[in-house]
Formats: C-alpha cells, structure tokens, sequence
C-alpha cells in the first residue's frame, strides 16, 4: 500500500502534493513525508508520524517552497510507523531522495552488501536500501539516475513503485513500477505522479498507466519519455479519466462511509445502467455475450478475491451453481496463490477486487493466467492491474469508494456477480422463462428498496448506543445470508475493534453457542426465505441461553418480533438478492457503534483501503 505523489511544473508543489497525499490517505496513513528542491535548490525532507495534517503541521514555518516535489503516505511494511522510517529517504550524500510502495524482499542482502563498502542506514525500512544502492551505483559508475535506477533496480526482488528526486536536477522526477500502481498526469507545462488517478483529475483528465518495470521519465518543459530496465523506449498511450471531483468529496457527511452507504441506491442504479432493461425484459453483460463460447464451455469457475470482495465472492458462488448450474469454488486468492492449484485452458476464474490493485488476488490471477485459465474481473477502478491483465470483464461502476471499511463496492460487485449469472443462465437455458423475467423486475427494484432501508438509519443509530458496551458479537445467517453474516461481523470488526464472528445458523450448535449469554448480541438474519423456519429454532436456542438477539426480519413478520430483543424490518426480495438488502442495515449497524465509541470510522487503525504488499 502507501499513497504516492509527484509533481514538476510551474506551480508551487507543496500545496499540491499535500491535497495529493490527503486523496491517497486511504492507502496508508501512519506516517506522511514530503521532499521538495526549493527555489534556491536546497533538497528538503519533511515527514513525521502521523497523517498528512500532522505533516502539515509539522512544515509549518519551514521551507516549502519549489515547483517540484514527491511525497508519500505509508503503511508500515518494514519498520514501525515512526518519523525515521517514514519516506522520502536520503542516500547518504543527502543528494537523493526517494519514496517507495511495495516491498523490496531481498533487501537484506543488499544492506549487508552496501554496510560492507561502508553505508549507514538510519532507518529500518527496505525502502533506505533502494536509495543507498542507486546512489552507490550512480556513483561507483559515474552514470546518470536514470540509469543508476535502472541497474539498482535489476538487482531488486519484490514490488515497488517509486519516485526519485535529485538535488542537482531540479528538472526531472524519475519513477518505476512493479506490480505496485502508478499513474503518470500529463498537464500543460506540467507533470503529475501518483499512486492512483485521484491526486490528478483536479488539474487533468490526461493520463499514463504505467506498466510493469517501466520507468518514467518526468521532465520540466519536455515530453514524457518512458523506458525499460534495459533502457529500451517503450510507447505508452495516453488515457482520458472520467472522475468527478465531487466524488472525492464527503458533500456533507461527516464521514465517507456514512456517504457511501447512503450512495449504495444510486452506485447499483449506475452499475445496472445499460446492461439491464425492464421494459425489454432483459440483462446483458456484454463481455459474458462476447466471450460466451469460452464462458459456456468451462467445466468450472474459480472465483478468487480477498477481504469483502470474497465475501461477494461467496455469494457469486450460489448465484452461479443455482442459476447456470456450474461448479464454483471460491478461494482466498492469498491461499490459491501459493498451493499449487489444479487449474487448466478448462477453467474460468473469476477474480473481484475493488481496487483492482491487491498484491494477492493480482498474483493469483497470473498464477491462473500462466496455466492456460480464462479471466473475468470483477473490479470498480478504472485502468487498475487487474483488469488490465483480465481476458474480460465487468466494472461494477459505483464510483470512487474512499472510506476504508467497503461498503458500495460490495454490493456494487454482487449486483455484476446477478447480471453474470442471469446472462450466462439465459445462454445456457438454465432459468426458466418466468424465473429470469422475474429475477430482472426484482433486480431492478432494489435501488428503490434500498432506499427504503436506508430510512432506518436514525433508528439503527439509536440501536447501537446501547451496544457499545460490548466486547463481542456474533453474526449469523444461512444460505445466501451466511455470507451476508461475514461481511457484518467484518465491518463491526474493521471501524469498531469490537470482536465479531459471522458463521453459518446451523453450525452455531457445534462451536459458538459456548459463547451465548445475557452479554452477548446476535445478529441473525433471520427474513422469510426457504430456511425461515430452521433459522427460527437457532434463534430460539439463543434466546433459551439469555442471548441478545438483534434480527433482520422481512417487513410484517409477527412471530421472530416476539422472540427477538429487537427486529429491522426489511423490504421483502427474493433469497437470491437478499443480500444487496440486508447487508446495508450491517454497514449502518457497524457505522454507528464505531462513531457512538469515538473510532475513526473512515480511517481505522493497523488497515488500509488497497492493499499492494502481500
Ligand atoms: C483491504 C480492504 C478491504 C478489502 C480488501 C480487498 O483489506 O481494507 O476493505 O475488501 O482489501 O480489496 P480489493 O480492493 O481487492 O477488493
């Protein structure tokens, strides 16, 4: 992870970078640091613990000036978050300066090697080695940075996404990428560098996708030229980014997860938008109807993801089987990457990343790639990794998510994961004519009813000041809704630091009812489906052990509400898209305790939003 701006031009950089790292604050945010070549071609380095607004602090009176600058926001790979380990580092000289995303693995050895020849290291990050070694190659060769970057970078095993300044080149930014994200801006007399588009778009909608071991090379007043390790011109094509600004905004929410809950009915509408069709009856993903053949002829599909995307995952899983009749298996991509799976040209795997970017689900998606596997990605950034290396797929177009718990992502990837499974069922005959007439009027009506749950949000404030006494939940849910149990007890977990546990009703008997008390609340989603009658009798099992029972109920339900401490009356839909419904009451529910405990809810502690190291 790690947030990473750049800048070179006319204006004063410092501003620039600073509202650059505040976008990429998601990405990490125990320690911020800025270096920057000031007018009278001093290279300073600012950084501290902290966020960005502490780095804001912290240069206050100090020399900010210069048109050209990096900066940086971390999360703690190696080293703990401190001002020592936080980026840019210095070589040695203090003439270099670098900031880095990802992980250099084989930096111990380096470090043992450039100790030897005599260089201290003053942090304990793998970060401080990269920028000893270019340096110590520029030097022992008496070349230039471009190609002391270069040679460094042959010598190094891992990831890394990095941006260079030189003290005695005021002129140019030199920065890499491997397997770690980075986007080129190209503006008029100007130049933009960052770990994602969103630093940019304020300034312009021209961009560069870096790709992996290329190196840019960022100048003032000349074209962007780009290179490979061994120094040979790559081309590169210059992308259009469609993003508002007002996306990146909280537009009157006191946080983005508050925002971005309340956006959910609008995100499925524009996820939806073009690819379903009420009046003509249908759904169509167009990459499932252009690579049908191959989709039609895998004997199974593999989906892969980490995090709420397997989440999504899981319930991809039962919509895929019970449409289209197709095995599914759902794997973590961090397990699948490493165990050797028996996976062949057979095979479709599908992988789901909101960001696009996760190290893990990237690498799995290589791994199936190398075996001859056809891939569909499922993913809501725009030119991101992984759907540049997919065969195909689906954005599921819910627009920038920024609060680091997801939410629109999730029920924006389970709304791509119905329109794939209702195509594909339509293709193979599946579903019955009435079945997928039906499944797209419900489909449709689900902004609409989300809308309504949405309403309950003043009340599910009110609830969940008397939960935060708690030190556990438990979470539970069958079905379609077992899932549903996961990605609650996720959320509470992620915002809150209560300690939560989704698991399937029914498996509750072996294990978890040990921990059923008077203390202990239980979220069960408990709407009339066709497990209504078995997820009853788990509730009456806790409710005999004192539990206290908070139920997701369908609207009208008179008998759960008389067992039940308390009940959220949910708009009924069919079990299939259940979930787009009664995951947004377990986002609110998450939400409120988090604030009601005074947690930095969009900005939790020890996680970031996209993460690139594995
Ligand atoms: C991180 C985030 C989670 C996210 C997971 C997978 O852990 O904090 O919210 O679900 O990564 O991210 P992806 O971008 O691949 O969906």
């Amino acid at each position: 992870m790690c947030g990473i701006v750049g800048y070179i031009g006319k204006k004063q950089a410092y501003p620039i970078l600073i509202k650059g790292l505040k976008r990429l604050e998601y990405r990490g945010y125990d320690s911020a640091g800025v270096a920057l070549i000031s007018d009278n071609k001093q290279l300073n380095v600012y950084k501290t613990k902290g966020k960005v607004a502490d780095l804001e602090a912290f240069a206050t009176h100090k020399d900010i000036s210069g048109t050209v600058g990096i900066a940086h926001t971390r999360w703690a790979t190696h080293g703990e978050p401190c001002s020592l380990n936080a980026h840019p580092h210095f070589s040695s000289s203090e003439r270099l300066a670098l900031i880095h995303n990802g992980i250099i693995e084989n930096y111990a050895t380096l470090k043992e090697k450039l100790q030897a020849k005599g260089y201290v290291f003053k942090s304990s990050t793998d970060t401080e080695v990269l920028v000893q070694l270019i340096e110590y190659i520029q030097n022992s060769n008496h070349i230039d940075l471009l190609t002391a970057v270069q040679l460094a970078l042959q010598e190094v095993i891992g990831a890394y996404a990095i941006a260079v300044l030189d003290r005695d080149n005021p002129d140019e930014i030199v920065a890499a990428r491997k397997s770690s994200p980075l986007v080129v801006g190209i503006g008029t007399n100007e130049f933009f560098l960052a770990s994602d588009a969103t630093p940019i778009v304020e300034y312009t909608d021209q961009v560069v996708y870096l790709e992996d071991e290329e190196i840019a090379l960022i100048r003032r007043d000349k074209p962007l030229r780009i290179v490979n390790l061994n120094n040979v011109e790559c081309s590169h094509e210059v992308k259009t980014v469609a993003l508002n600004l007002g996306q990146l905004e909280k537009g009157g929410y006191p946080h983005f997860m508050l925002k971005e809950i309340f956006e959910q009915p609008d995100c499925i509408c524009d996820c939806m938008r073009g690819r379903i069709n009420v009046n003509e009856n249908h759904v169509i993903l167009f990459s499932v109807i252009d690579h049908k053949e191959r989709l039609l002829r895998a004997k199974r599909f593999i989906i892969v993801a980490c995090g709420t995307s397997w989440h999504a995952g899981l319930i991809g899983k039962q919509l895929i089987e019970s449409f289209c009749r197709i095995p599914v298996e759902v794997e973590y991509a961090s397990e699948f990457r490493y165990r050797n799976p028996v996976i062949d040209e057979n095979d479709v795997v599908i992988a789901i990343s909101q960001s696009g970017e996760t190290a893990d689900t990237l690498a799995a998606v290589e791994l199936a790639k190398s075996r001859g596997a056809f891939i569909f990605g499922i993913c809501n950034v725009i030119g991101s990794s992984i759907p540049r290396i997919t065969d195909t797929g689906a954005y599921i177009h819910v627009g920038p998510e920024i609060g680091v718990a997801s939410t629109k992502a999730f029920t924006g990837q389970v709304t791509v994961l119905v329109m794939l499974a209702l195509t594909l069922a339509k293709e193979r005959g599946t579903l019955s004519e009435a079945e997928y007439l039906s499944m797209v009027r419900e489909l449709s009506a689900i902004p609409s009813k989300m809308k309504e749950v949405l309403q309950l949000n003043d009340r599910i404030a009110q609830l969940s000041k008397i939960f935060t006494y708690a030190h556990n939940f438990i979470y539970l849910g069958r079905g379609y809704s077992y899932p549903v149990a996961l990605e609650g007890a996720l959320k509470l977990k992620e915002i809150s630091y209560i300690h939560a546990e989704g698991y399937p009703a029914a498996e509750m008997k072996h294990g978890p009812i040990a921990l059923i008390d008077a203390e202990m609340p239980v979220v069960v989603i408990a709407t009339r489906n066709g497990l209504y009658e078995k997820v009853l009798s788990n509730i009456q099992e806790i409710k005999a052990r004192k539990g206290r029972v908070i139920a997701l109920v369908t609207r009208g339900d008179t008998v759960i509400s008389r067992i039940a401490d308390t009940c959220i009356e949910l708009p009924e839909t069919p079990e299939c898209l259940e979930p787009l419904i009664t995951t947004v009451p377990l986002q609110m529910l998450a939400y409120h305790i988090a604030v009601c405990k005074g947690m930095d809810v969009d900005q939790p502690r020890n996680l970031a939003k996209s993460v690139t190291v594995e």
